[in-house]
């Protein structure tokens, strides 16, 4: 049963403010009565008017109530100097990338991939030292590495989370399976800015160790991949890279599809990869002797600027709610 509040309209409200007018003006007629009745006339409206006062306070509040949606608290506000409007969360969508990136797991997954996302926030072991980058090589300067002033690291790729998938996952080894673990998230690098180039961005890792796997079996994991996430058949092509975690290390192209304005012969680079380096593998308690493995790294952000057309990176993090609407779905 509704209370009598919440049977509250806009129209009872429109009543309710009429009967106050009304008898405001009641008041009026005070000044003609006599003089020992007015005290007991005006007692009467007063109280009179505090009920309506009273049920037209909460009648509005309860309108209100009926009114209100849950606020989506992670919409953007204030955006080219427009004044802050909240969204309800029905008005939200999934980010476009998170979208990409659930499908790209999905492949992963469908391939037998375990899937565990990179930590925020990381340190210089799993940064570099577990990847078995010497002490003061220059190959750190390439990172373009934020600190923060305790000394943590944002980490600058996802292959900070190889030395703990390794140590988590050896186990399998030891049961006769492979490791096969696909690591998505979010990487941060102080460089210049501009369209392919952002601050804050997405990776996903892939990292594979058996007795058994080759180089080969990678190159045919990932032509897998890029075939699945662009529906259709693909022409990639690799050339040797450097990596201090990888060797031999590459760097993975596929042509761009025709499909997506790409022209005959124009390569994309989209990511890094190579044979995990023997002393990674030892620094997680794998022995390199008899166990071989693969890794691979790339940005999301880019795969996803190919297969939707985006010319430009800065758009994700832009908070420009014309792009996410448009590129929601
Ligand atoms: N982490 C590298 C980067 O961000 C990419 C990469 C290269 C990852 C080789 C790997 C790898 O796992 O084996 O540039």
């Amino acid at each position: 049963m509704p209370s009598v509040v919440e049977k509250k309209t806009s129209d009872q409200i429109a009543e309710l403010k009429a009967a106050l007018k009304a008898l405001n003006q009641e008041y009026s007629k005070m000044k003609d009565l006599p003089a020992e009745e007015r005290g007991d006339f005006g007692r009467k409206l007063n109280e009179k008017k505090q009920k309506i006062m009273a049920e037209i306070a909460a009648a509005e509040e309860a309108a209100l109530e009926q009114d209100v949606k849950p606020l989506d608290i992670t919409a953007p506000c204030a955006i080219n100097g427009e004044l802050p409007k909240f969204l309800t969360a029905d008005e939200g969508s999934q980010h476009p990338l998170m979208t990409e990136l659930d499908r790209v797991m999905a492949i992963y997954q469908s391939m037998g991939f375990d899937v565990v996302e990179s930590q925020q926030l990381d340190d210089e072991y799993h940064m570099f030292d577990s990847l078995n980058f010497a002490k003061a090589h220059p190959a750190r300067d390439n990172f373009d590495t934020f600190r923060t002033e305790e000394g943590y690291i944002p980490p600058a790729h996802t292959s900070t989370m190889q030395n703990r998938i390794l140590k988590a996952y050896k186990h399998k080894l030891a049961e006769g399976e492979a490791i096969a673990v696909a690591v998505p998230g979010r990487v941060y690098r102080n460089e210049d800015l501009d369209a392919t180039h952002e601050h804050t961005f997405y990776q996903c890792e892939g990292v594979y160790v058996s007795k058994t796997c080759t180089l080969g079996n990678m190159l045919g994991i990932l032509r897998e991949f890029f075939e699945k996430y662009y529906g259709q058949k693909l022409n990639i092509r690799t050339q040797p890279g450097f990596f201090p975690f990888t060797e031999p290390s590459l760097e993975f192209m596929i042509e761009k599809p025709e499909a997506l304005a790409g022209k005959k012969g124009e390569f994309l680079e989209m990511l890094g990869c190579g044979m995990i380096h023997p002393n990674v593998l030892k620094e997680a308690g794998i022995d390199p002797e008899e166990y071989h493995g693969f890794a691979w790294g790339g940005g999301i952000d880019r795969l996803v600027m190919l297969k939707r057309k985006l010319s430009d990176v800065r758009y994700f993090e832009s908070a420009k709610l014309d792009f996410l609407k448009e590129f929601a779905c």
